[in-house]
């Protein structure tokens, strides 16, 4: 039998999913169009997918995507005849409530919208499990490396007390070319040119990205009273090259991680550049490069892989779809964890790395300096007037102490926590 959408041969065991698209922009119709290049091997999973309609603004601008009917008013749009929905208009709303109505009609949503999930996917799961179908959310958090459906299926591996990671493909690409000697700028134009960011980026580069990610993850181990602005955040667009000239002379790069401990005394949180000491494993990952580790030490289980285009998001996405179109449900699981959004509050007590621009004193005055403030110095690197320090262990309020003392005298401090370099079974810091 001939589909008459796809023009492909139909083998009628073939299951047809009717899939309709909240969102037309890069990720829909990329959607759309691996739904159709991607036919065959879908057709050997059993599964034929029709994009039926897709929502948009408006209906004027150019599309690369299948020509399918389009959408504006919601009110019109042919929810009834959707087997699943996915959303890719991005932000809160319209996301949120037109997520809302297809779980109320039943119809399982799959998303790529990571600031939807971490706002409100808890709630939207809630309302999956009431109406007996599903929200699916693979593509929101790292799209080219699967671990969400993996964590949300596996409760002990999610609550392993630690997530650690470089979940923003676009502010690692940027800090890898820093790295090699270019500016924030020229940086990001080059990330704009080869499709790795958006002209507006700034959720990739103040952290929100990742920070909505990191919530996301901290929600599937169960730990719903966390939000984003939880989080301690900083951006990446004080970093110049001199900064990873001088971390490169410590034996170390400047990463943007995102960072959680929750499962004992030591729990806070990070997301924001970071020194990260070369002997640890993501001191090799450079440009869009992805990882996530989960738990520490010999117990740590590690998810690496490219940072996702919209292709690959796509092919997530329809992955998403084939799981639920096999009558996979997804285990939404209710939170199960206590509350520890007051502790993330806090960055972790570890080792700090200083970058001083504008130091009139020598290496030994300014070791003297920090070590009256209970910040004692381990290594030092000095570059005419600027100079570097990687610390020993101490808590935040010696780090902020000691930078407002040096600020007061002219210096200007950009500060950064060390990554703890794990050996089997504990945390070793750096410094
Ligand atoms: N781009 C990626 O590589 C990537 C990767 C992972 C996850 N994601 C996530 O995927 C989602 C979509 O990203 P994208 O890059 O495809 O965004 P995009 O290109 O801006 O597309 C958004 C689409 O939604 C439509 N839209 C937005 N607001 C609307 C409204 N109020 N009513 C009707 N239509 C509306 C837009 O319509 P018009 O076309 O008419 O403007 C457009 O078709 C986001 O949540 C993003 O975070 C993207």
């Amino acid at each position: 039998m001939e589909d008459a959408v796809s023009g492909t041969t139909v083998d009628v065991s073939v299951q047809v999913v009717r899939v309709g698209l909240l969102g037309y922009g890069g990720v829909g119709q990329a959607v759309a169009r691996v739904a159709t290049s991607a036919s065959g091997r879908l057709g050997d999973a059993g599964i034929l997918v029709k994009c039926i309609g897709a929502l948009a603004r408006d209906l004027g601008k150019p599309r690369v995507g299948p020509d399918i009917p389009l959408y504006t008013d919601p009110d019109d749009f042919p929810f009834t005849d959707c087997d699943i929905i996915v959303e890719v208009l991005g932000g809160i709303e319209p996301a949120r409530s037109l997520a809302a109505r297809a779980l109320r009609l039943g119809i399982p949503v799959v998303t790529a919208n990571k600031s939807l999930v971490a706002a409100h996917g808890l709630d939207l799961q809630a309302l999956a499990r009431q109406h007996n179908t599903s929200l699916y959310f693979e593509a929101a958090v790292m799209a080219g490396v699967p671990c969400v459906n993996t964590l949300a299926r596996r409760p002990l591996a999610s609550g392993a007390g630690s997530f650690a990671g470089i979940l923003n493909g676009t502010s690692h690409f940027i800090l890898s070319r820093i790295a090699r000697g270019e500016t924030f700028d020229a940086a990001l134009v080059e990330a704009v040119e080869r499709g790795y960011a958006e002209p507006s980026s700034d959720a990739d580069v103040s952290g929100r990205d990742a920070a909505e990610k990191l919530t996301i993850l901290l929600h599937l181990a169960g730990h719903a009273d966390v939000v984003v602005r939880d989080l301690p955040t900083r951006g990446i667009d004080d970093l110049a090259p001199w900064h990873a000239a001088l971390a490169g002379r410590l034996s170390g790069v400047i990463k943007p991680v995102a960072l959680a401990t929750f499962g004992g005394a030591d729990a806070g949180a990070w997301v924001g550049p970071a020194f990260v000491p070369t002997a640890h494993p993501f001191a090799a990952l450079d440009d869009v490069a992805n990882v996530l580790q989960v738990g520490v030490g010999g117990n740590a289980v590690t998810f690496t892989g490219p940072g996702a285009g919209r292709e690959v998001t796509a092919a997530t996405i329809i992955d998403d779809l084939v799981e639920v179109a096999s009558g996979q449900r997804l285990a939404s699981r209710r939170p199960v964890g206590p509350p520890i959004a007051k502790a993330l509050r806090q960055i972790p007590q570890g080792a700090w790395f200083l970058a001083l621009d504008r130091v009139a004193t020598s290496v030994g005055d300014l070791a003297e300096f920090l070590a009256a403030r209970h910040l004692p110095a381990v290594f030092v690197a000095s570059d005419h007037d600027r100079c570097a320090v990687i610390t020993a262990e101490a808590p935040v309020s010696a780090l902020t102490d000691a930078v407002d003392a040096l600020e007061a005298t002219g210096v200007h401090v950009t500060w950064l926590p060390v990554l703890p370099v794990a050996t089997a079974g504990r945390e070793v810091s750096r410094g």
